[in-house]
């Protein structure tokens, strides 16, 4: 028993340790994934907020799981949902869904039961207990319906200090004074987090600040908003 806790626990430990911050949230998706009934959860956030690499996590923690994202067509949805008959369902980008497809899930997120009259064929089945995690950028572009059958975490944007841990730890090859250094200049650039990912992997082993600032001084001058609006012939005049 005790070998069985503590492979999980490593299991566990594994799954969620490439998500910095949010030990909080963690603890939640843990109960969330334990608990008997089902349960829906649904991330919400602005780009390179971490929300699919929660439901990345919850995937390598579930067995019976499936994974989807708004691009995928309803019927292949339902095909592989029918087909697998998946116990965690996660719908990345739930926000691009159609308003159609979103009113076919209501039922299916409380009760497990899909009845969906496709051109082809007719969908008629029922998955009990089934745990679906979702993600999304825009909570407005989700039927009200919808977003009441989930519980739903926002993860806001992140603070200056949560941005440079994020980016020191996120670049463990740069020294790091280096990583933080860049996670500086992309947040004072507007950019995200995955900027940071982006710049790290244009750095050499051997390189140090010099070649670090003149990368990070040619992405301010051509990798911003004010440039591209320059391009465009937006600038204002
Ligand atoms: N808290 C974090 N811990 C570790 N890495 C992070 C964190 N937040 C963001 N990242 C990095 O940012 C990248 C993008 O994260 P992710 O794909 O989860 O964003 P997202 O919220 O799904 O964004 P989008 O709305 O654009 O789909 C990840 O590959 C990861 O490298
Ligand atoms: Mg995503």
């Amino acid at each position: 028993m005790r070998f069985f806790k503590q492979l999980f626990r490593n299991e566990d430990k594994e799954a969620f340790d490439n998500i910095f911050w949010y030990e909080d949230i963690k603890n939640v998706v843990r109960r969330a994934l334990d608990a008997k009934d089902n349960y829906n959860l649904l991330f919400i956030g602005a780009p390179a907020s971490a929300k699919t690499l929660f439901l990345l996590s919850i995937l390598e923690l579930s067995k019976n799981s499936c994974y989807f994202d708004g691009s995928n067509t309803t019927s292949r949805i339902l095909d592989v949902l029918e087909e697998k008959r998946p116990r965690i369902i996660c719908l990345d980008e739930l926000d691009k869904i159609s308003r159609q497809f979103q009113n076919q899930l209501l039922n299916f997120l409380e009760s497990g039961h899909i009845k969906v009259d496709q051109v082809k064929r007719r969908y008629d089945f029922e998955i009990k207990g089934a745990k679906v995690f979702a993600a999304a950028n825009d909570i407005d572009r989700i039927s009200k319906p919808l977003q009441s059958r989930f519980r739903k975490l926002f993860l806001a944007k992140y603070t200056e200090p949560q941005f440079l841990d994020i980016s020191e730890r996120m670049l463990p090859k740069l020294h790091g004074a280096f990583a933080r250094y860049i996670g500086s200049r992309v947040l004072k650039n507007g950019g995200d987090i995955r900027d940071v990912q982006h710049i790290g992997k244009l750095v050499r082993k051997s390189e140090g600040p010099l070649e670090i600032v003149q990368i990070m001084n040619t992405m301010a001058k051509y990798g911003n908003m004010m440039m591209q609006d320059r391009l465009m012939g937006k600038e204002d005049r």
